[in-house]
Parts: structure tokens; sequence; C-alpha cells
């Protein structure tokens, strides 16, 4: 008979006297050949691999979404925008008019009575994305079209951030299953194994038993000490990040009735913004350049903790009255009054260095993006990682605004490029935005 292994069998002749059997042993081999450790390794990280390397494309867009869209924009949630899922199909698939969108809001509308509906229910015009490549538009698009649906509770918050808890599911289950499976066709194997030694009249070797084998040893070992270093690395990292951190503060001050209802500027309590490196937190002269006359909260806007316990806006009013030691009616001594101990919410660490005016004044980046929809909190929390990562992706992505714009007279050169069409556009990390003295001392 005739066994299309027979050239890789090389015990293949020695059972060719036992024809009966031949069939048998061939089918082994083929069974062996599909079962042999290495093989099996193959599979366990061809699978992995070639769904990271799909995933991967839809990750850019979404760095891109997340710096440049996200704090208007979310998958499937109204915010300041509408929700981007499907956002193709409302567009009949024509990516070149969303393109046209995305660089010009304001003129677009002006022939296109659906974006111009879209405003009237918006109420606001998107901002112009002008120098935003085709195709990181259309990186955006296919991660808005890739996206898997959201699976989190009522605080998803910002569900651009929560999709990544799926994909490592997936993952982890996928390599349970061909862990599984990996174990059993070694056992097999080794029955196998075993018959075939049997059937040919070798001495059977005695087994030793799994946990005096030396390869599970030093396999079990590698594993045990990946696994470990892995999770120790990704808990050292993760020390003193703090992502949604929301602490209760000394009084219910509302983001949502300060600069959102009643629309005061950020840099009127956030002085230092626009020219420092701290934001900083206004002190009680600043409340109080107000609250002598507001007295009262009669405003609309329900006052509302986490927990869902509703707030009296005037009996909070009466705190700050307490720290600033005045009593109403009655003229106010400014010296006498005490500090608010607001709990810091934002926090890097002290190795790094990082400057507001540089971003919000030169970068002239929102602060909805880095700090969300502060106009719709009542209460503050931490709405960036405030990783190195996180920085960096910005960097990344993120173009340098030359137009109107002093602070870059010293990069003439790359203004030349661009006008020159050597290039298309500089990114921060262009200028040195990835240069770790930049941010570290
Ligand atoms: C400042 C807030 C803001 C930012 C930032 C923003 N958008 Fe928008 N977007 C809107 C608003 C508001 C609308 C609704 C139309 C209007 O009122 O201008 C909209 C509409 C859209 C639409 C049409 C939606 C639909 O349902 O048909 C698309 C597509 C879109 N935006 C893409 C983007 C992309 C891509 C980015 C990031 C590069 C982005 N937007 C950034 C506010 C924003
Ligand atoms: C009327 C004064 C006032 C205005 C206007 C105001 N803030 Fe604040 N902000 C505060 C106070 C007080 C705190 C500290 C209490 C808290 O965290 O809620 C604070 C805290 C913050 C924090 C967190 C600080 C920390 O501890 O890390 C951020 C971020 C912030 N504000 C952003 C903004 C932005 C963005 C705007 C404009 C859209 C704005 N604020 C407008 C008074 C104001
Ligand atoms: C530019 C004016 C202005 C400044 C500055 C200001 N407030 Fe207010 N505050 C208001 C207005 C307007 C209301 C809403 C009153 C209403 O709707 O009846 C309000 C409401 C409040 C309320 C009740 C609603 C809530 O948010 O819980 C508190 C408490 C309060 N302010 C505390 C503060 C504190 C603390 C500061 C300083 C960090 C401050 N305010 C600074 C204008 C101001
Ligand atoms: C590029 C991202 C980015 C932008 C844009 C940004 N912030 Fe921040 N903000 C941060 C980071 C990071 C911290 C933490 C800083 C630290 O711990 O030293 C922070 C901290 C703060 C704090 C508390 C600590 C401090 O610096 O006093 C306030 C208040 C604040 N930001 C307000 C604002 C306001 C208002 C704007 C818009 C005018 C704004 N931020 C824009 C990233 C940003
Ligand atoms: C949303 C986008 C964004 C994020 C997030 C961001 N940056 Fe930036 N960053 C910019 C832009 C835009 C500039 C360009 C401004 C300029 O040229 O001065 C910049 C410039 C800088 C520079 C100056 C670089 C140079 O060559 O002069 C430093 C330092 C810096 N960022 C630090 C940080 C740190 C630290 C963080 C994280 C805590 C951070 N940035 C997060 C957008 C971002
Ligand atoms: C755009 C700003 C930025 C640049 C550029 C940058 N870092 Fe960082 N780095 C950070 C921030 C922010 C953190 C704090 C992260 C945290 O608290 O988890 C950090 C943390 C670190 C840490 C502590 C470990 C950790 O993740 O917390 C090390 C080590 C580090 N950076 C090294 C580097 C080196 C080396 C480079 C140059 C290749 C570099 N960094 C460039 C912003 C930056």
């Amino acid at each position: 008979m005739k066994c299309e292994l027979s050239s890789s069998c090389h015990t293949f002749v020695a059972v060719e006297k036992f024809p009966t059997s031949q069939q048998l042993i061939c089918d082994m081999f083929k069974l062996r050949r599909l079962t042999t450790l290495a093989s099996t390794i193959k599979y366990i990280f061809l699978v992995p691999v070639f769904l990271f390397s799909t995933a991967s494309f839809a990750q850019d867009g979404k760095a891109i979404f997340t710096a440049n869209c996200a704090s208007c924009h979310a998958l499937d949630k109204k915010l300041t925008g509408p929700a981007l899922r499907g956002v193709e199909d409302r567009w009949s698939g024509d990516r070149a008019r969303i393109h046209a969108w995305v660089h010009n809001p304001p003129g677009f509308m002006k022939t296109d009575p659906y974006t111009e509906s879209l405003h009237k229910e918006y109420g606001i015009v998107m901002t112009a994305f002008p120098t935003l490549a085709d195709k990181d538009i259309d990186a955006i698009l296919d991660y808005v079209k890739s996206a898997p649906l959201p699976g989190g509770g009522p605080k998803d918050i910002n569900p651009v951030e929560e999709d990544n808890s799926d994909m490592t599911l997936l993952f982890g289950v996928i390599t349970l299953i061909l862990a599984i499976v990996a174990f059993t066709l070694l056992y097999v194997n080794a029955n196998l194994k075993k018959m075939a030694d049997d059937k040919e009249g070798m001495p059977a070797v005695e087994p030793i038993a799994f946990w005096r084998n030396k390869t599970y040893i030093t396999v079990f070992t590698l594993v045990i000490f990946l696994i470990g270093g892995y999770l120790i690395t990704e808990g050292a990292v993760g020390l003193g990040r703090q992502q949604k951190y929301e602490p209760k503060q000394p009084i219910f001050f509302s983001h949502k009735v300060h600069p959102g209802v009643n629309q005061i500027n950020c840099q009127y309590c956030h002085i230092g913004v626009y020219q420092g490196k701290q934001a900083t937190i206004p002190s009680v002269n600043i409340c109080m350049n107000c609250h002598m006359a507001i007295n009262e909260y009669k405003g609309t806007t329900k006052l509302i903790t986490a927990e869902g316990r509703e707030v009296n806006g005037t009996a909070e009013i009466q705190k700050l009255y307490k720290y600033a030691g005045y009593e109403p009616g009655k003229p106010w001594d400014a010296s006498k009054a005490q500090p608010i101990e607001w709990v810091r919410i934002h926090n890097l660490p002290d190795h790094v260095y990082f400057n507001h005016a540089q971003h919000v004044n030169a970068g002239k980046v929102q602060c909805q993006t880095c700090h969300g929809e502060v106009t719709k909190y009542n209460e503050m929390f931490q709405f960036a990682p405030l990783s190195m990562g996180w920085c960096l992706n910005c960097h990344r992505t993120t173009k340098v605004q030359f137009d109107n714009n002093g602070f870059y007279s010293m990069y003439e050169k790359y203004k030349e490029d661009i006008k020159n069409h050597r290039m298309d556009s500089v990114v921060v990390k262009d200028i040195g935005g990835a240069e770790c003295q930049k941010c570290h001392y």
C-alpha cells in the first residue's frame, strides 16, 4: 500500500512487514503531523496575531477620533453632536462628502439641507478641521464602523475607552479554548505514540508523571513568569492613575450651573490657564465677586450627586459664606476668609511637566478635549487617563496650527515646506513633542 507520508515517516519501512497495520500507522502519522507541539503552538499564535492585525487599523482611527472628535461625539450617545454610529448610512456611504463636511462645516451647510437641519437640532456649528487629512477621516469612519457595541452601564461616560475590555475578554476566551485543545492534542499524541511503540514491539518507556516532566515544568514556569511580570508592570505603571476619579468636595459646586447654564468663562475662575502652567483653582474672593449678590439658588437645573441624591443649592451657597466669613446684609471683610479645601482631582506625577498655556494658547487645544464636556458635569471628575500613552497619542496625531499663530514664527522652514507641498502638515511630534526631556524633568 501507499502512504503519502512515507517519505517523512522514517519508521514506515519497519512496519512494511506487517501489512494490516500499515493503514493504521499511516493514519497515525497523519494525525501526529497535525498534533506535533510545533504546529499546535503555531496555531495558538496565529489566531490572535490575525485578530490583532485587523484590530490595529481601527485603533489608529480610534486615537484620531479620541483626540479630535470625542469631545463632541460618542458612538452611541448624543453629546454636543450626534451619535456617530451608522453615520455612513445616513450619508449614503459617500465619504467624499463627509470629508468636505469635516473640513468646512459652515460652508458645507449652506448648500446642504440635511446638515442645516442637524444644525437646527444641535444649535451649534461643528468645529472645522481644515487640515485633517482624508485618510485620517477615513480611519475615523473605519473605526466608527468596526467599533464593538458598548456593554457599559449608565456610568459609561466615555464609551470610546470601553471597548478594550471586550477585546481582552475575547482574546482570553480564545486563549483558554486553544490551551484546552492543545492539552487534549498533546494527550492524544502521547497515547498514539505509546500505541505505535506497542505495535512496533518497542519496549514502552515508563511515562514520567507530568509534574516531574522537565518540558512541562519549563513551560509552566515560563508562563507564570510572563503573566506575573505583565501583571506587576501593569500594576506599577497604573499606580497613582485615577481616571474617572470623582471625590466629594467641601461645597457642591456645579460646573453645569456655572460655565454651563450661566456661561461663565472658564478663565474667569481658572485664571492661570491661558498664561501659565497651572490653570489654578479660584479663591474665595473670586466666588464672592458674584455671591455677595447671589445668595440663593433658584436655577431649574437639578443638582444631583453621583449617588443620585438631590442637593439644596442655597444651603451650599451658605457653606461658601461660612468659608468667606460673610453674613448677608453686613459689609464683608475679605481678610476673614478661610480657603476652601477643594480635593485635587487631576494630579500628574512630579517627574512630568505639563503646561496649560502651551496647550490652550499656543496649541489651541480645547479644554473639552482633555477634560470632557465640563459644562454638563454637576460634579467634576477626571475625564482623561493622564497616562504617557495618552499624551503621546495626541502629539502623534494633532497637527500644529500654524495659521495666524505668532507662537510659531520660529518654524519658518516648516511653513515653507507646507506652502511648497513638500509636507502635508506638521504634527506636535515633529516639533519635539515626543522627546523625553520635553515632558520629564
Ligand atoms: C465642537 C464639537 C464637535 C467636534 C469637535 C466635532 N463635531 Fe462633528 N458634529 C458636531 C455637531 C454639533 C454636529 C451636528 C451638525 C451641526 O450642528 O453642525 C456634528 C455632525 C457631524 C457629522 C454628521 C453626523 C450625522 O449624523 O450625519 C459627522 C460625520 C461629524 N460630525 C464628524 C465629525 C468628526 C469626524 C469629527 C472629528 C474630526 C467631529 N465631527 C468633531 C459637533 C462636533
Ligand atoms: C465659577 C468658577 C468656575 C468656572 C467658571 C469654571 N470652573 Fe472649573 N473649577 C472651579 C472650582 C471651584 C473647582 C474645584 C472644585 C471641583 O473640582 O469641582 C474647579 C475644578 C475644575 C477642574 C478639576 C480640577 C482638579 O482638581 O483637578 C477642571 C478640569 C475644571 N474645573 C475645568 C473647567 C473648565 C474646562 C471650565 C470652563 C468650561 C471651568 N472649569 C469653569 C470653578 C470654576
Ligand atoms: C461669575 C459669577 C459667579 C462666580 C464667580 C461664582 N458663582 Fe456660584 N453661582 C453663580 C450663579 C449665576 C449661580 C446660579 C444662581 C441661580 O441659578 O439661582 C451660582 C450658583 C452657585 C451655587 C448653587 C448651585 C451649585 O453649583 O451647587 C453654589 C454652591 C455656588 N454658586 C458656589 C460658588 C463657588 C464656591 C464659587 C467660587 C469657586 C462660585 N460659586 C463662583 C455665579 C457665580
Ligand atoms: C492637553 C490637555 C489639556 C487641556 C487642553 C486642558 N487641560 Fe487642564 N489639565 C490637564 C492636565 C494633564 C492636568 C493635570 C496637571 C497636573 O497635575 O500638573 C490638568 C489640570 C487642570 C486643573 C487642575 C490643576 C491646575 O492646573 O490648576 C484645572 C482647573 C484645569 N486643568 C482646567 C483647564 C481649563 C479651564 C482648560 C481650558 C481652558 C484646560 N484645563 C485645558 C490637561 C489639559
Ligand atoms: C489633545 C491633544 C494633547 C494632549 C492630550 C497632550 N498634548 Fe501636549 N501638546 C499638544 C499640542 C497641540 C502641542 C503644541 C503646542 C506647542 O507647540 O507649544 C503640545 C505641546 C506639548 C509640549 C511642548 C512640546 C514642544 O516641543 O515644545 C509639551 C512638553 C507637552 N505638550 C506635554 C504634554 C504632556 C505631559 C501631556 C500629557 C499629560 C500632553 N502634552 C498631552 C497637544 C496635546
Ligand atoms: C508628551 C509627554 C511625554 C513624553 C514625550 C515622554 N513622557 Fe514619559 N511620561 C509622561 C507622563 C504623563 C507620565 C506619567 C504616566 C502615569 O502617571 O502613569 C510618564 C511616565 C514615564 C515613566 C514612568 C512609568 C510610567 O509609565 O508611569 C517613565 C519611565 C517614562 N515616562 C519615560 C519616558 C521616556 C524614556 C521618554 C522618551 C522616549 C518619555 N517618557 C517621553 C509623559 C511623557
